[in-house]
């Protein structure tokens, strides 16, 4: 297995030499899950796998997410999400770029993902890509004055209820009454100390962030706000062009990421269509307990 550092990128590894449907080892996945805290963001090239031995991967990582939007589940399986713009449900442009803002999967409920792959089944030859941001270098950007002002900060999230940049699409809308009751807002460290690397990270700034406690709301957006925009500094962010079989995943505790805006595929033009196979899961690599047994 050999990892590299993306050329000039803010973060992220390029992974090749592995073929995850075959080498479910220990200390493969010991390998992946240090490079995946070292580099945030992984890039593992040219992997065939069905939807069950993706599955088996993901949870390798943790314990997988049924998504809150229950209608974006996959037939079948509801850890798996479906994104592109190949579906019925795609020709809905909300649906279709629900992405296509700055966010960090599931800081909007109670326990957060902590890691989410992104599988590419059909890559578009133009655009399609995800945006990661680096929230460690962020941090550790930000003068000594704004790091004490922010260090004990917890921030109430809400799906949704982040301010948006114009060029953003609104998160992909709570379809149901029932799936507004099951994300009720929760609190989150501003400051999130990794649980593996222990290195600080500014947490979920964008789609669910909308207020701090014991802070008058106006102040408390224009600090998230300006904060997003510090973490999205070209210096701090890599937009990864997808290969088929590519499967991206990142560290959504010291990441965040936005997809790009697509259009539906155009039947004319070759290699139009996007599909991306997701998957976000709750708690942590399980070879660490494995290997210490
Ligand atoms: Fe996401």
């Amino acid at each position: 297995m050999e990892v590299k550092p993306i050329a000039d990128a803010a973060l992220g590894a390029e992974v090749r030499g592995v073929e995850l449907s075959r080498h479910f080892e220990a200390k493969i996945m010991k390998g992946l899950a240090d490079a995946l805290y070292e580099h945030r963001v992984l890039i593992i090239k040219d992997q065939k796998l069905d939807k069950d031995a993706y599955l088996d991967f993901g949870r390798w990582w943790g314990t997988p997410i049924p998504h809150v939007l229950d209608h974006m589940r996959m037939p079948g399986y509801p850890e798996l999400l479906a994104v592109g713009n190949t579906e019925e449900k795609d020709k809905n442009i909300e649906i279709r770029n629900g992405a296509a803002l700055w966010h960090t999967d599931q800081s909007y409920e109670q326990i957060p993902a902590s890691a989410t792959m992104l599988y590419s089944i059909l890559a578009p030859r133009v655009g399609g890509e995800t945006c990661f941001a680096n929230m460690v270098a962020a941090y550790d950007a930000l003068d000594k004055d704004t790091k004490a002002e922010i260090e004990n900060l917890e921030v109430a999230h809400l799906y949704g209820a982040g301010k948006l940049l114009d060029l953003e699409f609104a998160a992909n809308p709570l379809k149901t009454g029932d799936q507004v009751e099951r994300v009720p807002a929760c609190h989150h460290p501003l400051v999130m100390r990794h649980p593996i690397t222990g290195r600080k990270a500014l947490y979920a700034t964008g789609q669910s962030a909308f207020g701090i406690k014991e802070m008058e709301e106006s102040r408390a957006v224009e600090l998230l706000w300006r904060l997003k925009m510090h973490a999205i500094q070209d210096q701090f962010v890599y937009a990864h062009k997808y290969s088929v079989g590519d499967i991206a995943i990142f560290d959504t505790l010291s990441t965040m990421h936005s997809g790009t805006q697509i259009d539906i595929p155009d039947p004319g033009v070759e290699d139009t269509k996007r599909l991306l196979w997701r998957i976000s899961v709750r708690g942590y690599p399980r070879v660490y307990e494995y290997l210490a047994a």
